[in-house]
């Protein structure tokens, strides 16, 4: 993989994924750079961290293109053009085709806020306290045709809190999003991710060896 790995990152809301890599990619020994943002909403509030940090930006609209194809069409370009290696998405809402996600096959990332194969799609956190889960998480994955599936790359979990509301949930979350993404991106730029079958092996990395229990014993 290439010493500094060219990052696109697809916004539609908030960024504050987007503003960890930001903040991640700062430092000067990070091995990869954001090199453009793209989002797909005019106002999306990610946008001024992407301007504050002096990184390009792109809104590329589905309103303003004729058809599904022709936005995609003029991500890739633009992704092109920048000479980006790795797209990540980031709280982009939006669904891509298998033409896109062929296109950029093991060079599309996304970060989504729950324990995959676990509550794909939408209102996640509510899904999750309804199914009573004790735990929940976030999960970094490799992108594929159906929505919320591919290689895993990362996992971090959350405990569900007796009382807890969408909102207390994904905040918590978020925290942990805000750590494996910038994680993931690393370890992608440093080529420590090996691929068994649809499975993602990271070389390198430590296997955590405690045993996580929500509710814990109380005496
Ligand atoms: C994040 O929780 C991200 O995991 C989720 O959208 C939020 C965006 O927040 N993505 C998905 O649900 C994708 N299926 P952000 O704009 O503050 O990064």
């Amino acid at each position: 993989m290439s010493a500094e790995l060219r990052l696109a990152v697809l916004i539609s809301g908030q960024g504050s994924n987007l503003r960890a890599l930001i903040d991640a990619t700062a430092a000067d020994d990070f091995p990869a750079k954001i090199v453009m943002v793209i989002s797909n909403k005019d106002d999306a509030p990610g946008l001024k961290h992407a301007e504050a940090a002096d990184i390009s930006t792109l809104i590329i609209s589905r309103n303003t293109c004729s058809n599904h194809a022709d936005f995609e069409a003029e991500m890739t370009k633009a992704m092109e053009h920048h000479n980006v290696h790795l797209v990540c998405l980031a709280g982009f809402m939006t669904l891509l085709s298998n033409h896109f996600v062929t296109h950029w096959y093991n060079r599309i990332i996304n970060i989504h806020p729950s324990l995959l194969p676990a509550f794909k799609g939408l209102d996640v956190h509510e899904r999750a306290i309804n199914a009573g889960v004790k735990f929940t998480g976030c999960t970094v994955h490799y992108v594929r045709f159906k929505m919320d599936t591919g290689p895993i790359i990362i996992q971090a979990i959350t405990p569900v809190i007796t009382g807890d509301k969408a909102d207390s949930l994904a905040t918590r979350v978020l925290k942990q999003e805000h750590i494996i993404y910038p994680l993931a991106v690393k370890w992608i730029a440093e080529g420590r991710i090996l691929m068994d079958g649809e499975r993602v092996i990271v070389s390198g990395a430590e296997p955590p060896m405690g045993v996580l229990i929500n509710p814990e014993q109380c005496l």
